[in-house]
């Protein structure tokens, strides 16, 4: 069923992910900064937010006033400011809802990742109370019916005893102390709790994506005025509780569930929201699984150098002082709560060469259930026969199972960033392959930076980096955004198969 679902996901993401990397690149594709992006998009909604306080009136009469003068009269730059507003905070509900998508298609949230799963729940909520206290602050014929749903909402939590609906029944009763709450929520007190919940989000990861790249920001912003200066955003009639507004247009992004409150009940829709938030929360285990091993140093081959502690996307691997009387000063130390067993770190360790012997391949840094000399082995194997192109995998890719399918050479890693260099030195110098194949994720790995540091290692630009003898161009690093459709590793496959010929003549 869990496999179904994301399968499900991966069909759903893969052609606007192939669409947008033709339109963008890999490095600009928005797909690849769905968590930076929503970022990028409360920044917006604040900068817009903040001009909008400058003429906003805090009262029953004059909230409707400032908003209607903004977008008529002040059209050209405050009415610009308000639909920037509306349209930033809608995009951040797209963007949210397509980096749950990811990460789930990713499988970035099982087990020992729940953490920042977990962490992004109350942020669906915190984005979702900005944007309703929102629309009730511009106090039109929206605000009124988001006003009177909310309350009924409201009232059916047993704490308050007060019953919020009241205030709507007669314009006297509503008073300008309310709109001062709400106002203070909207502005300050929900803010403070998001960026303090995007904080806790990220804090555990390492080098965060806080930001798009700056092309994405500028084309995101241009896309956000144009849109602002093409459709303003409505304002409707004023808000007048002596009646009924007949017919309102809702903002779907943010109020798709308000029409259930009326259908339904606000006890049913209460259940379906909880439901679904404490169905989210405990996904990360269901079904409940074991995690794999987690990362285990070796001291007897650790020299203390610290790269697999700065690879680490996880900030599982801490320096300790030398703990075994050895003459370097540091040892590496895994934390095996942190720890999500992608092996980027193996890759990242000098010891962890083929070159070595065969009883000596014990790496300062391994993973137990993938082990540098079981890798090594696998290799020997598939290559009893030496073969034209040897492909490198990562465990439950689309790639993996297609290579497999068709009976392909293939060694199955659980990271692309497992693999140190000198394993394709090993396989090409030995001439167990005449060309590598090393299929990634995407520009957005699922370990967060295996295929990155790959290509920097390839490129030499990091260590442990590629030997010069090796011909880097004999190595292919294949993104697998096209983990839909097997035509894409298909089509890579026949072209190495070309080159080897090309090569030959
Ligand atoms: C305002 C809302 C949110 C923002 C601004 C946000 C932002 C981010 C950022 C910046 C990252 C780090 C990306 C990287 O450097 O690799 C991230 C990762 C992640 N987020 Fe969110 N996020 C939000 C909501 C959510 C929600 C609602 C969920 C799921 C319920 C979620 C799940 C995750 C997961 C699973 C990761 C990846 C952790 C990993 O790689 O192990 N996020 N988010
Ligand atoms: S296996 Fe991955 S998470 Fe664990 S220590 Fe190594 S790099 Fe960090
Ligand atoms: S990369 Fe290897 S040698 Fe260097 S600190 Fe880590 S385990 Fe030790």
């Amino acid at each position: 069923m869990l496999a179904l679902l994301q399968n499900l996901a991966r069909r759903l993401l893969g052609p606007p992910h192939r669409y947008l990397r033709w339109s963008f690149s890999e490095q600009h594709n928005p797909l690849n900064h769905l968590g930076s992006l929503s970022i990028f998009f409360c920044w917006v909604v604040l900068v817009s937010g903040i001009w909008l306080l400058f003429f906003f009136r805090t009262s029953v009469t004059g909230a409707f006033e400032s908003v209607h003068y903004l977008a008529t009269e002040q059209w050209y730059l405050g009415g610009m400011m308000r639909s920037l507003h509306r349209y930033a905070s809608d995009a951040l509900v797209v963007t949210l809802f397509l980096h749950i998508v990811k990460e789930f298609s990713r499988n970035a949230y099982r087990l020992k990742r729940w953490f920042s799963w977990a962490t992004g729940i109350p942020l669906i909520w915190l984005v979702f109370l900005l944007g309703v206290s929102g629309y009730w602050l511009v106090w039109d014929e929206l605000a009124q019916y988001v006003a009177i749903t909310s309350a009924e909402l409201i009232d059916r939590i047993p704490v308050f005893t007060d019953k919020m609906a009241a205030n709507f029944l007669r314009p006297s009763l509503l008073s300008d102390r309310f709109f001062t709450l709400m106002a203070f929520l909207h502005l300050i007190g929900l803010p403070i709790f998001l960026v303090f919940g995007i904080w806790l989000h990220v804090f555990k990861l390492s080098r965060p994506r806080i930001n798009p790249t700056r092309r994405l920001m500028a084309g995101t912003l241009i896309a956000l005025l144009l849109l602002a200066a093409t459709f303003p955003a409505p304002l409707q009639e004023k808000a007048d509780l002596a009646r009924v507004p007949q017919v309102v247009q809702l903002d779907w992004f943010y109020l798709h569930f308000y029409p259930l409150v009326d259908r339904w009940s606000p006890g049913a829709v209460w259940s379906l929201l909880l439901g679904l938030s404490g169905l989210l929360f405990v996904a990360p285990w269901l079904p409940p699984g074991k995690a794999p091993a987690v990362a285990v140093v070796d001291l007897d081959n650790c020299n203390g150098c610290q790269r697999c502690a700065e690879d680490c996307p996880y900030d599982a691997v801490q320096m300790a002082a030398r703990s075994d009387g050895k003459r370097y000063q540091q040892e590496a130390v895994v934390d095996p709560e942190l720890c999500v067993s992608c092996g980027i770190c193996v890759g990242a360790c000098p010891t962890a060469t083929p070159f070595r012997r065969k009883s000596a391949l014990v790496p300062g840094i391994d993973l137990p259930d993938l082990s540098m000399r079981q890798l090594r082995e696998t290799i020997d194997n598939v290559t009893e026969i030496p073969t034209r192109v040897l492909a490198f995998a990562c465990s439950d890719s689309a790639e993996l199972r297609w290579l497999k399918k068709n009976g392909k050479p293939c060694v199955e890693v659980t990271c692309a960033g497992q693999l140190p260099p000198p394993f394709f030195d090993y396989v090409l110098s030995k001439g167990l392959a005449r060309r590598i194949l090393v299929s990634g994720c995407d520009g957005d790995c699922r370990f967060r930076f295996g295929s990155r540091w790959t290509e920097m290692r390839l490129r030499r630009e990091r260590d442990p980096h590629l030997r010069r003898r090796v011909g880097a161009h004999r190595i292919t690093l294949a993104s697998s955004s096209d983990s839909t459709s097997p035509a894409g590793i298909a089509s890579l496959w026949r072209e190495l198969d070309n080159a080897i010929d090309e090569d030959e003549s």
